[in-house]
């Protein structure tokens, strides 16, 4: 198993009382697979995404359980462990490109951060000819001219490649999205998942892709998570939840899609 999540509890304490936002949540993920994680806004998934990537400030939160990556425990290890998998083993990509990336530097830069962590030995051409790889590989057009381009001057669709690209550089076995098509239009938000799909086939990466949007999920995911307030409410295959959906709450955010898009997908 690539990842197993066990009864991972999260816990602000930065008020009186302590507010629990993720609940004994108990998921699998295996090597080259795509899980999804559904659930309306407020119910943990970020928190979740956050923790499986090693990010939660951890001084006002607590945290509970074990993320298992490759057998390796990653929820409570040092940060000098958790930085040898950041952007090299795992990688995450958030709903807002425009504010992971660096408005003053130029792309190619940016592109090639992770390759200047866990990578030092490449020269600076090798690390350009990866980029531009991997600029091609999120189909970019004219990959050099972007390279050299500051984030401002694309579109909110390429800056979300640009994004992917950045974290396919050290070939990930794990890619979170976060919501990475949320504040794109429909057509671009499709053009990603398509992406996502085609990167997950050629490169087996497993992908954890995070998205209140069913229709998205469903076309891309082969299992589901469904979550409520900080529970797992349901878990099965993609089939499962959309044609044997077990719990009401499952139920009522099936109900919830728009009928085209039933039709549509
Ligand atoms: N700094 C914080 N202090 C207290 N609660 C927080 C903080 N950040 C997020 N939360 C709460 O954690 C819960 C889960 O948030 P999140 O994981 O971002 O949900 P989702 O991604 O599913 O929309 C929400 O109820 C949110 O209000
Ligand atoms: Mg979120």
């Amino acid at each position: 198993m690539l990842l197993e999540v066990k009864k991972l509890s999260i816990e602000f304490h930065d008020h009186d009382v302590p507010e629990r936002v993720v609940n004994k949540l108990d998921m699998e993920l295996e090597a080259g697979d795509i899980l999804g994680i559904v659930g309306e806004s407020g119910s943990g998934k970020s928190m979740t995404a956050m923790a499986i990537a090693g990010l939660l400030r951890r001084h006002d939160m607590k945290t509970e359980g074990e993320i298992l990556f490759e057998g390796e425990e990653l929820l409570h290890a040092k940060r000098d462990t958790l930085r040898q998998y950041q952007g090299n083993d795992i990688s995450i990509v958030f709903q807002e490109p425009m504010t992971s990336l660096n408005p003053v530097k130029r792309i190619g830069w940016q592109v090639e951060e992770s390759l200047r962590i866990h990578r030092p030995d490449m020269s600076k051409d090798e690390r350009y000819r990866r980029a531009i790889e991997v600029l091609t590989d999120v189909e970019l057009e004219n990959p050099e001219i972007v390279y050299k381009k500051y984030p401002h001057e694309l579109s909110g669709g390429m800056r979300q490649r640009v994004m992917i690209a950045s974290a396919m550089i050290c070939e990930p076995k794990l890619l979170i999205a976060d919501e990475p098509t949320t504040a794109l239009d429909v057509t671009i938000q499709l053009q990603i998942v398509k992406l996502l799909q085609r990167l997950n086939r050629e490169k087996h990466t497993a992908i954890l892709f995070i998205s209140h949007d069913l229709s998205l999920v469903k076309r891309l995911c082969s299992k589901i998570v469904v979550m409520h307030n900080g529970n797992m409410v349901e878990t099965g295959t993609t089939e499962e939840i959309f044609h044997n959906p077990k719990m009401d709450y499952t139920k009522e955010l099936l109900r919830a899609i728009p009928r085209l898009e039933k039709i549509v997908f």
